[in-house]
């Protein structure tokens, strides 16, 4: 196998396609509720959106994980739904609850998004990149990120998470002028979102489409797959070295027309996926991200370590960065984490 002299941060040298081993690893949700010092700065900050848009303690509890655990990578905390709220649509986060949003059932709603006010209310969003770029070690790159159009556009639809996002899936067929009116504002917004965030410092960004899963081939490729080519495409012109992970969850076999047209660098594996499927279906060269279950980081022990063990094996030759395939969960005892970090050190 193909091995690298570490000659910059190895996060990014795998993103733009070198095998690099030991593999990089970074993990979704790396900051959050698992860690007890992250709880004690969430409970000085019970608005959620407040926090995200509060430079201090997003730079802080972003630094968290990178302190304790040393991963190639960090990501800007905040949340997808950032964005809608900074577009002037309505956002609240109930606690036990998740998020509550208004529902957009027709044009008024859509043309009530704000870009202008939302680069306003997004602007500390930037501070926290750019103190972020000033506080991680050499060795570790930042990540900046939004949701895609798509995922976005789902919350709004359904007023929330939805078990099979059925209203949004409706509207995109019955009335796709609305529900394309929709999609192209956002798509427009995150360019302009992700675009900031490149400007203030992000090394690479990422486009989290958690809900692709739920569409139809058809549907996939109209909501999904073109208006990420769009994303991607702006963002490459203004910004070629930045790398863009896309993360289409729930694609299955769809990944390989997403990764073959999205125009994305890299693609998030999600944990249904075989990584050794990934490994050989991906355009040749592509870099993988994922994909180990949540649930065996929860397990620890030796099922952790088989999970990682066959990972490697799967995606042997093909550039890589190791994560799991959906973000952590908040019952993840933190002396996981610090074993698994170990575990993908350790690997040949
Ligand atoms: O560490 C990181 O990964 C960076 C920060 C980050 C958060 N959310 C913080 C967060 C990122 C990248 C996200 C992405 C996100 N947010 C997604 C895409 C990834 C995925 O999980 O599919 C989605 C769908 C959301 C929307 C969202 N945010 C939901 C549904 C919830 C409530 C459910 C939950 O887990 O509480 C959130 C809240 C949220 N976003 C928390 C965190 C740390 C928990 C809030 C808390 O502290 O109470």
């Amino acid at each position: 196998m193909e091995t690298t002299t570490i000659t910059r941060k190895p996060f990014l040298a795998a993103l733009s396609g070198e095998v690099v081993r030991p593999a990089p690893i970074w993990l979704m949700r790396q900051a959050g509720r698992y860690l007890p010092e992250y709880r004690a700065v969430r409970a000085r900050a019970p608005d959620f959106l407040r926090f995200c848009l509060t430079p201090k303690l997003a730079t802080e509890v972003t630094l968290q994980p990178i302190r304790r655990f040393g991963f190639d990578a960090a990501i800007l905390f905040s949340d997808i739904l950032v964005p809608p709220y900074a577009l002037g649509h309505g956002v609240r986060f109930e606690t036990g609850e998740g998020p509550v949003l208004d529902r957009v059932t027709g044009a008024a709603q859509v043309e009530a998004l704000d870009l202008a006010r939302a680069r306003e209310v997004w602007a500390p969003v930037m501070e926290t990149v750019r103190r972020l770029r000033g506080a991680l070690p050499p060795a570790t790159a930042l990540i900046g990120f939004a949701g895609a159009p798509f995922t976005v556009a789902a919350y709004m639809v359904e007023g929330g998470g939805s078990r099979d996002f059925a209203e949004t899936r409706r509207m995109a067929f019955a009335e796709p002028a609305l529900f394309g009116a929709l999609v192209a504002r956002l798509e427009e917004a995150t360019i302009d979102y992700l675009s900031a965030q490149a400007e203030a410092g992000a090394e690479a960004l990422m486009l989290f489409d958690s809900w692709a899963g739920v569409l139809s081939p058809g549907q996939f490729r109209r909501w999904v797959v073109a208006p990420t080519a769009r994303i991607a495409a702006a963002l490459r012109a203004r910004f070629p070295t930045v790398g863009l992970i896309g993360f289409p969850r729930g694609a299955g076999p769809m990944l390989r027309a997403y990764a073959e047209a999205a125009g994305v660098q890299a693609v998030g594996i999600d944990t249904a996926m075989p990584a050794s499927w990934a490994a050989r279906e991906l355009p040749a060269g592509m870099p993988g991200q994922g994909n180990i279950d949540p649930m065996a980081l929860v397990a620890g022990g030796d099922a952790l370590a088989e999970e990682v063990r066959s990972l490697m094996q799967a995606v042997a030759g093909r550039p890589w960065i190791v994560n799991l395939g959906h973000g952590i969960v908040p019952q993840t005892p933190p002396e996981h984490v610090a074993a698994l970090v170990e575990m993908v050190r350790s690997a040949a």
